[in-house]
């Protein structure tokens, strides 16, 4: 393997552990395209919600996903998006984000045909290589031959603080306890689930984000991309 190569990178691991901001910035290092498979995800949870399909109700939620059509492109407002994320022709890439999103993608993501639609369309926006494609089982399902593998850590109360401290910067009332709670919770579902549990990839070099500032972090993940000595 050369370092021309047009690699296939994955970074898995759990909630605000760091796995964007470590892959964005990575992306943009080696000029590869930043994937977060993360927002497919919320995008079958917020149609669900917002065509009233009952979250608990497997088959519809299924048969939702493996039609809605879900596109993620280059920013198109400048509002400080890292992309747009379109679902069913409207932009949601704030709609998914809501309070509601996050209590109900857990159980939307562990439906095994959910998955498969959604790992069907991931695989295809990987096919061509020069991708740092992000979520909680790319190394260890959608590419299991991918070049580098990363899996991004942090105590749990270490990323409840950063969530809870984004919350506050955007203005919305939050509580840390509550934060954290949801936190422990969404862990205990997507390390448990049946299918594609998150799990660290035998291959997957740790970057550990609890005490490591980001650009350290930064640098190991990059040093390992350009196969240096590191
Ligand atoms: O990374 P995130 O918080 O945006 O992910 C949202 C949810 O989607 C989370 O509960 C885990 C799930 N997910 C998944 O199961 N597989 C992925 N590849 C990415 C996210």
């Amino acid at each position: 393997m050369t370092s021309s190569k047009r690699k296939t990178i994955a970074i898995d691991g759990p909630a605000a552990a760091g796995k964007s901001t470590v892959g964005q910035r990575l992306a943009r290092s080696l000029d590869y395209l930043y994937f977060d498979t993360g927002v497919m995800y919320r995008a079958v949870t917020w149609a669900a919600l917002a065509r009233h399909v009952p979250v608990a109700d497997e088959e519809a939620v299924t048969e939702l996903a493996q039609t809605l059509p879900i596109e993620v492109s280059p920013p198109t407002v400048d509002d400080g998006r890292q992309y747009t994320v379109m679902a069913d022709g409207v932009d949601v890439t704030w709609l998914i984000r809501t309070p509601q999103v996050d209590a109900n993608v857990s159980t939307v993501s562990a439906y095994p045909g959910v998955r498969e639609a959604m790992v069907r369309q991931q695989r295809r926006v990987a096919a061509d290589g020069a991708v740092v494609m992000v979520g909680r089982d790319i190394g260890t399902v959608v590419l299991p031959d991918a070049d580098l593998k990363f899996y991004v850590d942090a105590s749990v109360e270490e990323r409840a603080r950063r969530r809870w401290r984004e919350m506050l910067a955007r203005g919305e009332e939050a509580d840390y306890e509550i934060v954290l709670d949801s936190m422990r919770r969404r862990d205990e579902i997507d390390s448990h689930r049946e299918v594609s549990p998150l799990r660290v990839a035998e291959d997957a070099f740790v970057l550990d984000t609890t005490d490591l500032g980001i650009d350290a972090v930064l640098a190991q993940a990059q040093c390992l991309a350009e196969e240096a000595d590191c």
